[in-house]
């Protein structure tokens, strides 16, 4: 069966400055990954060089007739000393997207994926109170800098994973502190963060369309699990969601689901953890630390990806249904979605069994604009390290050449007929 996009749906492809570029030196992840107890696998070092093969990476991606590349710009080369610019590196993303535009593709821009400069990391990251304040002054120098080149931006990258990751110690990122005092401020930080970029984008820019690309997971739970899914959600999504109100469009980047079913004795034990301050400040990071299954650690019976995730293509479709009940009548783009694997014919179903279920959701009236798959080239994993292969193109690190993958080619004609085949 052929199953038609609506006309003018966005396909592209993503990445993020620091898992591409190589040699993020001025970075927090850069001096995260060379300390002494990194939990990092192992450094990003020249990454995959994209910084200086950009172009050649821009015209594979042309070839194989992917229209949109959403990447992103890194604010620590950008502002590598505090309120000091390099225009280097700003002439640099400008070359970048125009030779996106040159190569008739569209560039979609995420301005903080992940990184922060090593000076603003030193101060604790989100947790310095002027973060906010100084994401929103190197926003509106990219956007001033970019001009009429952008017609698309992403403001903060999954603010639900900075704030999980760095701050409650769950999955191995900068800062790496634990208490739940650090990561609720984290998120208070990165709602602000959220809603002065957008003002600034708007500001520079009121023609570009502009929105936070959200993490989200499809959950399920039985009653004793419920009190824990709804808390997840509150931390990792609708605290997010309350200030995107105002965003041009919803990204929804997903790649599993999460069952929460403890057994039944459990209840009241979770009920009184919810409701008790001091347990809930002690023992919820400690669990979480527990729990947080990354890594390729395989749960009994279920189908899982390399990432140790549920293998669970549709979820994609259950959080977009999500989002547009949050958002009535809001424009959502499908920011993120993907599979860590080694066998590529995997990744070929994955992405066309997500598509169908996404298809069903545009019959339904959900206004989904676009596609763009993570990622399009194998890549740094982040804690994880190299050994992830998330990309739709392989690249051999030793000779950084890079070799299509047939995912690659799927993709490529399903963006060029706007349909998927089932
Ligand atoms: C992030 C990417 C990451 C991907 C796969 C998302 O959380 O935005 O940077 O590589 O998931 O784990």
């Amino acid at each position: 069966m052929r199953l038609e996009f609506p006309p003018g749906f966005m396909w592209g492809t993503a990445t993020a400055a620091h898992q591409v570029e190589g040699n993020n030196r001025s970075s927090d992840w850069w001096a995260w990954e060379h300390h002494p107890k990194t939990p990092v696998a192992e450094p990003s070092g020249d990454a995959i060089d994209q910084l200086n093969r950009y172009e050649d990476d821009i015209a594979l991606l042309a070839g194989l007739g992917i229209p949109v590349y959403r990447f992103s710009t890194e604010w620590a080369r950008i502002e590598p000393t505090e309120g000091e610019f390099d225009q280097s590196a700003l002439d640099h993303y400008r070359r970048v997207t125009e030779t996106v535009s040159e190569a008739g593709m569209t560039p979609m821009v995420t301005l903080n994926h992940f990184t922060l400069p090593v000076w603003l990391g030193a101060r604790g990251g989100w947790l310095s109170p002027d973060a906010p304040e100084l994401l929103a002054r190197y926003c509106s120098r990219v956007v001033e800098e970019l001009g009429d080149l952008v017609d698309w931006y992403c403001t903060i990258n999954e603010p639900g994973v900075v704030a999980f990751g760095g701050y409650v110690g769950a999955i191995g990122f900068p800062p790496g502190t634990t208490t739940m005092t650090e990561w609720d401020q984290a998120i208070e930080g990165l709602r602000r963060g959220l809603a002065l970029s957008r003002e600034a984008v708007k500001q520079s820019r009121p023609e570009a369309k502009v929105g936070a690309t959200h993490a989200m997971i499809e959950y399920e739970s039985n009653d004793a699990g419920r009190p824990i899914m709804e808390f997840f959600r509150s931390q990792m999504e609708d605290r997010f969601f309350a200030v995107s109100g105002d965003d041009d469009f919803i990204g929804v980047q997903t790649y599993t689901r999460q069952t929460i079913a403890p057994p039944s004795w459990t209840a009241p034990i979770v009920k009184a953890l919810a409701g008790n301050g001091a347990l809930r400040k002690h023992a919820l990071p400690r669990l979480i630390r527990n729990q947080a299954n990354l890594g390729g650690e395989q749960k009994k019976g279920v189908r899982t990806t390399d990432m140790g995730y549920e293998y669970r293509p549709e979820a994609i479709a259950a959080t977009v249904r999500r989002a547009a009940e949050v958002f009535p009548g809001k424009d959502i783009i499908v920011t993120e979605h993907g599979i860590a694997t080694t066998n590529d014919e995997e990744r070929v179903e994955f992405m066309r069994d997500g598509l169908a279920a996404l298809h069903a959701v545009i019959a339904d009236g959900v206004p989904l604009r676009g596609y763009t798959h993570w990622s399009a080239f194998d890549n740094f994993e982040w804690a994880l390290g190299y050994r992830m292969q998330f990309g739709l193109i392989g690249v051999d690190r030793e000779t950084q050449e890079r070799t299509p993958k047939p995912s690659a080619e799927f993709l490529g004609r399903v963006a060029q007929e706007n349909a998927v085949e089932v």
